[in-house]
């Protein structure tokens, strides 16, 4: 593991204010990542439960925000689990919630694990330590299979052509490194973007199954909410914006309609009032700083003193 860890947090002014950190208040940071934000919520009086599968992330975590004490705890696992910890840590309501998804810059500068394709290392890219690997996947996938979470995951046009040419090649003898695969991919291509960009983005978002946490995570973090309490996403990815996107939306409708029916009723699920009628995205400046936040998009919601309360208003 490198001793030292990098991660520039996205959005980090937006996250604060929407946030709110106070003292007596409680925040779950369910992507702990370098602890960037979460440094941030508890510089505010938070006391902050943060969550991240990679066991790296924790321990610098750790290290980096000891001095805080009591108010800060890292848990390792998937934040989809976090409804349950936290039951064990006596916690049932929170104040806030963040998820800063995807990868930190430290997993994918850091070669061994296997998430880029500009460095050579093995084909892994597993947040956690365990679970099956890209190489696992890519080896024994049918092409069908392949061609759809290229497709669905990395909206890769040529899914099926990518497929079809992992399938042939590894009837010679495993796909077992980054470059192997990378160059599988571009076969000989070049171009601004390289050609392997959205296959590795989308490995490694089957690995992780990170539509899958996400989808789990949302209802169970929506019911964890405290009333006036703030749930904020960061997304990196469409497919993911449009889960989160709809979700919220379900949920902080005050009427619902439907053609069939005489006139609109109330949402038997408002839960939410919407604090972001669009998402939001980082400024010229934090571009400039930092060109990872170009596709970020942040978007939050706060949980209803009562559900009447915004029909009301
Ligand atoms: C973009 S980074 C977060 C950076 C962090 N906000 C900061 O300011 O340093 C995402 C982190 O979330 C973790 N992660 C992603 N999906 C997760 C999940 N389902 N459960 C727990 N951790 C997850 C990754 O391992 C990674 O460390």
């Amino acid at each position: 593991m490198n001793a030292s860890f990098h991660h520039e947090s996205v959005l980090s002014a937006e996250v604060i204010d929407f946030l709110r950190p106070a003292m007596g208040r409680t925040i779950v940071d369910g992507t702990l990542g370098g602890g960037g934000h979460s440094s941030l919520l508890l510089h505010g009086g938070a006391r902050v439960v943060g969550f991240d599968r990679d066991p790296d992330a924790l321990h610098y975590s750790r290290k980096k925000l000891t001095s805080y004490g009591d108010l800060f705890t890292a848990v390792e696992g998937n934040f989809a689990e976090a409804p349950r910890i936290l039951a064990t840590l006596g916690i049932e309501k929170l104040d806030g919630i963040l998820l800063d998804l995807g990868v930190s810059s430290h997993q994918l500068d850091t070669a061994e694990r296997g998430f880029s394709f500009q460095s050579q290392g093995p084909l892994d890219m597993r947040m956690a330590k365990s679970g099956l690997t890209a190489a696992d996947i890519v080896n024994t996938l049918e092409a069908s299979e392949l061609a759809r979470i290229f497709r669905e995951y990395g909206d890769e046009p040529r899914a099926i052509q990518f497929a079809a040419r992992i399938v042939r090649a590894r009837q010679h003898g495993a796909i077992s490194s980054t470059r192997q695969l990378a160059e599988l991919i571009a076969a000989g291509r070049s171009g601004p973007r390289h050609p392997a960009t959205r296959v590795f983005q989308a490995l490694r978002i089957a690995v992780n199954d990170e539509i899958g946490s996400l989808e789990r995570a949302l209802p169970s973090f929506g019911n964890l909410l405290a009333p006036g309490g703030r749930m904020a996403v960061i997304t990196f990815h469409s497919l993911e914006d449009r889960i989160v996107k709809h979700f919220f939306r379900r949920h902080s409708l005050v009427e619902i309609d439907d053609p069939t029916w005489p006139s609109a009723r109330p949402n038997p699920d408002l839960l939410f009032d919407t604090l972001t009628p669009r998402s939001i995205t980082a400024s010229p400046v934090e571009l400039e700083r930092n060109p990872r936040s170009r596709s970020a998009r942040l978007r939050v919601v706060e949980r209803l003193l009562t559900p009447q309360k915004k029909g009301a208003a």
